[in-house]
């Protein structure tokens, strides 16, 4: 069975979720030139019934955040084409190939992929068993607590463990629920008090003394952060940190790589208002995490600017001012 390692401080292995949209390549890259996180998960590669596999898995690099590793995510329900890019990820140089079984989406849901897993243990186990058999590689998913509620919880995490994957991560949200009520922190603890594999919890940590309170209360083997980290992106250095007890302290170069590696790793071919609306994404997400920031944020995002080079240069007093 796989071991998530701890490091060298006893700080558990710390993963960066993966955020179709918002957290893009361009969102990794960023993050990448920050780093403090262990690895990095690829927002899920769709793969409908009619994929053709070679071309869709041109999506995934394995190197694209080098020197941190990337896993690759597959989001469908055929099991023979779910295999064959769990094949091909494999041979794309993958470390490890995660099944989503908790996207929410109706288009997504609607053609039984995702969440809706989560409604049948047994086409769950036999898809997640399907890509076990058909690679070397590590496999493992990523699951809500279920779909309309947790009926099936424990059937649908014991489904996954029996398929033969290294571990889970469980966001303890059902899909009903979206990312409204607060992540039941109780059904990770649940699930470690009867599964074998490691379990990766996630769901609501924003702070380092999130990540401490999940590790005491779960028992989890490792921690995932999505959007705690678009708000704060120096919190995996931060949870380190505490492990080694160094102090971490950030230095404005490197958030101004952080934003300045987000704008040029944003696709060249996107239209200047849409890069500066994506711009105004991240910067909205991080305002939340600095209260000097927050208070003039409808100030420091209006602009008149047409192109996201010209736009970041008037917001880049703000940030220098009050990020910290
Ligand atoms: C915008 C957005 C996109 C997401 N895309 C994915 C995805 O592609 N695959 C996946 O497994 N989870 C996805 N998630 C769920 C996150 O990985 C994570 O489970 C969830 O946000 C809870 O963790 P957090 O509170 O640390 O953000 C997404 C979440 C958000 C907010």
């Amino acid at each position: 069975m796989m071991i998530l390692p701890r490091n060298s401080d006893g700080c558990p292995y710390l993963l960066l979720a993966p955020m179709e949209g918002v957290g893009d390549r361009a969102f990794r890259k960023a993050m990448a030139s920050i780093g403090g996180f262990d690895e990095g998960v690829q927002d899920f590669l769709r793969v409908p019934a009619n994929a053709h596999i070679k071309s869709l898995a041109t999506r995934y690099q394995s190197n694209e955040i080098t020197p941190f590793p990337l896993a690759a995510q597959l989001m469908g329900s055929d099991i023979s084409l779910m295999a064959e890019m769990t094949r091909e990820m494999e041979a794309r140089g993958a470390p490890r190939v995660d099944l989503n079984c908790g996207c929410p989406s109706n288009t997504v849901t609607g053609k039984g992929a995702g969440s809706s897993l989560l409604k049948d243990p047994n086409h769950l186990y036999t898809i997640a068993k399907a890509m076990v058999d058909a690679v070397s590689i590590p496999v493992t998913a990523k699951l809500r607590s279920g779909f309309e509620d947790t009926s099936l919880f424990k059937e649908n995490l014991l489904a996954a463990q029996e398929s033969g994957i290294q571990y889970l991560t469980l966001h303890p949200r059902t899909k009903v629920d979206g990312y409204g009520p607060p992540a039941r922190w109780d059904l990770i603890a649940e699930a470690k008090s009867f599964l074998r594999i490691p379990v990766v919890g996630n769901g609501d940590i924003l702070t380092v003394a999130d990540a401490c309170k999940m590790l005491q209360n779960t028992g989890c083997d490792a921690l995932m952060i999505g959007r705690g980290s678009i708000i704060n992106p120096f919190l995996f250095h931060e949870i380190k940190a505490h492990f080694s007890g160094k102090p971490y302290v950030p230095q404005w170069e490197q958030l101004l790589a952080y934003f300045t590696t987000y704008m040029a790793e944003t696709p060249v071919h996107l239209p200047e208002r849409t890069k500066i609306n994506r711009m105004k994404q991240l910067l909205g997400f991080f305002c939340k995490g600095t209260p000097a920031l927050l208070d003039r944020r409808q100030e420091m995002l209006q602009t008149s600017d047409e192109e996201v080079g010209a736009f970041f240069k008037s917001v880049r007093p703000y940030l220098e001012n009050g990020w910290r």
